[in-house]
């Protein structure tokens, strides 16, 4: 079965645009090709080998971001504020476990949103529905809603401007240890989980003292004064993907150079379509999203599909039941898959199984639904003597009013509207995103 980069073109394809310009398409397709990559083939190794890590249980994997990035939202501020949400969550986490945290931000390139419905209607007037800023405009208007393939060219720049930004921040002495207390997002400081980030910053501080006091400091010490935060997204535009595809002259492999880390939703999955066709190709760490409608045999010959030499740290099953289904579908795959021998990182992405529809007419989470998921993930993989890796988030470093409940947040039906400014699906927000990792590291210390 021989592969290329434009090999899933013979393949059934779902979720995708329908342009009516298609020379312009061609035109964008071929100039995307002669753009540089946004991510270097041996830094996507360099991923696969924490993966690895990560599914032996000797790291946890956080991986986060927004529902989908959008032109509008596009900021120093806003980039600034989610990076310095992932280093709090990555202490926490990490202090609690003892053990690297392997960071992915779904950024830079996260653009793309299957649909449920090609259809959405308001007030009696239907029109095509909103796909993701790289393909039309979230206005409710007949012009906004017709694809443009200009907009591919915007998202590679606005995702190559986003990863300058955020190598900036990782190299240039935003992630010192020495900084931990500069990472307490300003609107939290002053609320008890602000004071519980700051006690641990303390802690840290003291550690930090102790070991320059042995000689050991951030200035000779570059894993104390810098940290890497890898990028994915989902792969749903595959004609974006491939233009992005490049050889890698040092292992002669194809590597899809948009991102470090690309993932298939939920509802591309089909074993014969042309997303599995994509992805089996590339040689970069690749996630899978496994709803409650996949079954223990497809998913046996998906895995056989997207990984056959049963790699360590390619493939990363991305769970996504709900809180009243985990229970139901996961233990029969997990023990499968476990039976069969194969090696997979198993994540729990507690926010698509979650969706609901507040009193006020809000898309909405639950935090105790997305919290219920996480815990009953954890379980499971301890019942089974398995590895649970870590954790998918749809969450943003912004004060947003999207899921209700939680402690620290307090956000309800009626306090949905005051700040929801999602694209998408709601996202958890700083607040709620620290508690979680609060929550899940005492989980991890009974581990
Ligand atoms: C997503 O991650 O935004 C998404 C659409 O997920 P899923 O494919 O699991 O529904
Ligand atoms: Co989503």
């Amino acid at each position: 079965m021989s592969w290329s980069p434009s090999s899933w073109r013979d393949f059934p394809i779902k979720q995708q645009p329908i342009y009516e310009d298609l020379a312009l398409l061609e035109s964008v397709e071929k100039e995307l090709a002669k753009y540089p990559p946004l991510i270097f083939a041996g830094e996507a190794r360099s991923l696969k080998e924490d993966l690895a890590k990560v599914s032996r249980g000797e790291a946890i994997l956080l991986q986060g971001g927004d529902c989908a990035e959008s032109f509008s939202s596009f900021s120093a501020s806003n980039i600034k504020n989610f990076f310095k949400l992932m280093l709090q969550m990555n202490m926490i986490l990490m202090y609690s476990a003892g053990k690297q945290v392997v960071k992915v931000g779904r950024i830079a390139g996260q653009f793309a949103k299957p649909r449920s419905s090609d259809f959405e209607s308001m007030g009696g007037v239907e029109l095509p529905s909103y796909r993701g800023d790289i393909v039309n405009d979230i206005e409710f208007a007949a012009e906004a809603r017709i694809p443009d393939p200009m907009r591919l060219l915007r998202a590679y720049n606005q995702s190559a401007a986003t990863m300058n930004l955020l190598r900036a921040f990782s190299i240039g002495g935003m992630a010192d240890l020495g900084e931990v207390h500069r990472w307490n997002l300003d609107f939290i400081k002053d609320f008890p989980l602000g004071k519980k980030y700051e006690e641990l910053s303390e802690k840290i501080d003291m550690a930090m003292k102790f070991m320059a006091a042995c000689g050991i400091n951030s200035k000779i010490t570059p894993q104390l004064h810098q940290t890497t935060i890898y990028t994915s997204h989902e792969a749903l535009l595959l004609n974006y993907e491939e233009a992005l595809t490049r050889r890698d002259s040092m292992s002669g492999e194809w590597y899809d150079c948009s991102a470090h880390m690309l993932w298939i939703g939920d509802r591309t999955r089909d074993l014969g379509g042309a997303h599995i066709e994509y992805f089996r190709g590339i040689k970069n760490p690749i996630g899978c999203k496994i709803g409650p409608s996949m079954q223990t045999d497809e998913l046996i010959r998906l895995i056989d599909a997207l990984n056959p030499e049963n790699e360590e740290g390619r493939l990363n099953l991305i769970v996504r039941m709900g809180a009243d289904k985990i229970e139901d579908h996961f233990p029969a795959l997990l023990r499968r898959v476990k039976a069969e021998g194969k090696n997979v990182v198993w994540s729990t992405d507690p926010m698509h199984g979650n969706v609901e529809k507040s009193s006020t007419g809000f898309k909405t989470r639950d935090f105790e639904n997305i919290l219920g998921e996480v815990k009953q993930f954890f379980a499971i993989h301890k019942g089974e003597g398995t590895v649970a890796g870590g954790m998918h988030l749809e969450m943003t470093g912004e004060d947003v009013t999207e899921c209700t409940g939680s402690q620290s947040s307090a956000v309800t039906a009626e306090s949905l509207g005051n700040r929801y400014h999602t694209q998408c699906d709601p996202r958890l927000n700083a607040n709620q995103a620290l508690e979680l990792a609060f929550m899940v590291s005492d989980t991890l210390k009974g581990i």
